[in-house]
């Protein structure tokens, strides 16, 4: 008997279109999850319009509306709870959480990063990886910690840097396996398969290939 799919909540801040891979990947048959809250710090995402269009309730919390990082986020843990989620998914969205939300959603709050973490916390990680003349560039999908980008990892998905890339199109075709990435990864949070002991990930053994991706999306 397969069990009832778990509500997921997206948090955004722009186009959200690692979010739009999690909402096709959730329309499989099958499918543990179901998206079923798209949020926004900005009311200008882009994302929002696309996941209503898709039939999904999404909606802005102006961060500007409120006095504090803490009343807002306040106002947001209240709207994933109040929509059933058990289980939230950064995707883009550009604002640090304080400690307080991180602990309130331990375990269960997952992030994707576009790079092979360690490497290349924080931004414009396309441009650092061509400086330091990286043969490969990666995302990563990662529990969410107090310490930006640093939380135990999930899954990884390298693609090789090509002579003549630059940051742009080497962003876009990573954002290709991005794609691919972020829905295998939750769908492993999902099932239980990858899960939060302590500090650290633990994946099932019969898990481990499938979360450590080589993807070659066509140069787009
Ligand atoms: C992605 O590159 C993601 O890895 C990073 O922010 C970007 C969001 O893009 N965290 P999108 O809004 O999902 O298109």
């Amino acid at each position: 008997m397969s069990r009832p799919a778990k509500r997921v909540a997206v948090m955004i801040s722009g186009r959200g279109s690692n979010m739009g891979a999690l909402v096709e990947a959730a329309k499989a048959p099958g499918f543990p999850g179901t998206i079923a809250l798209v949020l926004s710090n900005k009311p200008d995402a882009g994302g929002l319009e696309a996941a209503r269009e898709e039939g999904i309730e999404a909606v802005a919390i102006d961060q500007k509306a409120y006095a504090s990082r803490a009343e807002h986020e306040e106002a947001v843990a209240e709207a994933i709870e109040a929509a059933g989620c058990e289980i939230v998914c950064l995707a883009g969205y550009m604002r640090l959480l304080t400690p307080a939300f991180v602990q309130r959603f331990k375990g269960r709050m997952i992030n994707i990063h576009p790079s092979l973490l360690p490497l290349f916390p924080g931004l414009d990680t396309h441009q650092r990886a061509l400086d330091a003349g990286m043969r490969v560039h990666g995302c990563t999908v990662h529990f969410v910690t107090e310490e930006m980008d640093e939380g135990p990892i999930i899954a990884q998905a390298v693609i090789p840097v090509r002579p003549g890339d630059n940051a742009q199109n080497l962003a876009t075709r990573l954002l290709g396996a991005e794609h691919h990435l972020y829905p295998h990864a939750l769908r492993l949070v999902l099932d239980g398969r990858a899960r939060m002991e302590g500090e650290r990930a633990v994946i099932d053994m019969e898990e481990a290939d499938g979360a450590a991706m080589l993807v070659s999306p066509q140069a787009s």
